[in-house]
């Protein structure tokens, strides 16, 4: 199978406040409350697409699903966006997570540097996913579903 499974999924919520340690690590995230009743994918690393609610805007995006094992935080399982294009933080915001692939398993690294580094890694990856053809067909659909057009 390929490294980048294709699946077909998307989830709806709130951002609210994390650890607060991703702007130490230079990977701020918008943690995403996921709505009861959205399906949340397996604890994982994916490429995907987060539009506004409110604006409409989109960004490319790096998510992160799991426990953060690195830092043995809980057992919660948190939903969390690194936007790549803005430093914006949008608490409050209802925002739909459009997954386009999967990228790897989530990893309890040995140390913040070695974490740093495969999130550079997926970060690269995930811009390859979002500008391949699948990645263009979930974000015109993600507009379609708010009734958005796309921009040329
Ligand atoms: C691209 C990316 C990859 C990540 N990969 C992992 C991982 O493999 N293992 C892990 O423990 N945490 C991973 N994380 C989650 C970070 O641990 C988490 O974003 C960080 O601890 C900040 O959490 P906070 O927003 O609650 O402060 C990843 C985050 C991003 C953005």
């Amino acid at each position: 199978m390929d490294d980048t499974e294709e699946i077909l999924a998307h989830l709806t919520g709130t951002v609210v406040r994390g650890a607060g340690r991703g702007h130490g690590l230079g990977f701020p995230t918008a943690n995403v409350a996921a709505d009861p009743g959205s399906v949340v994918p397996p604890a994982a690393i994916y490429s995907g697409w987060v539009v506004r609610h409110t604006s409409g805007v989109v960004h490319p995006g790096t998510i992160s699903i799991g426990s953060n094992p690195t830092f043995c935080d809980t057992i919660e399982v948190h939903v969390e966006v690194y936007c790549h294009d803005t430093s914006d933080e949008f608490y409050g915001e209802r925002v739909g997570v459009w997954f386009v692939a999967r990228i790897r398993d989530t990893v309890k690294f040995a140390s913040s540097d070695d974490l740093i580094r495969a999130a550079r890694r997926d970060v690269l990856r995930s811009e390859e996913l979002l500008a391949s053809g699948r990645g263009r067909r979930v974000r015109t659909g993600a507009l379609a579903a708010y009734g958005k057009t796309l921009s040329p």
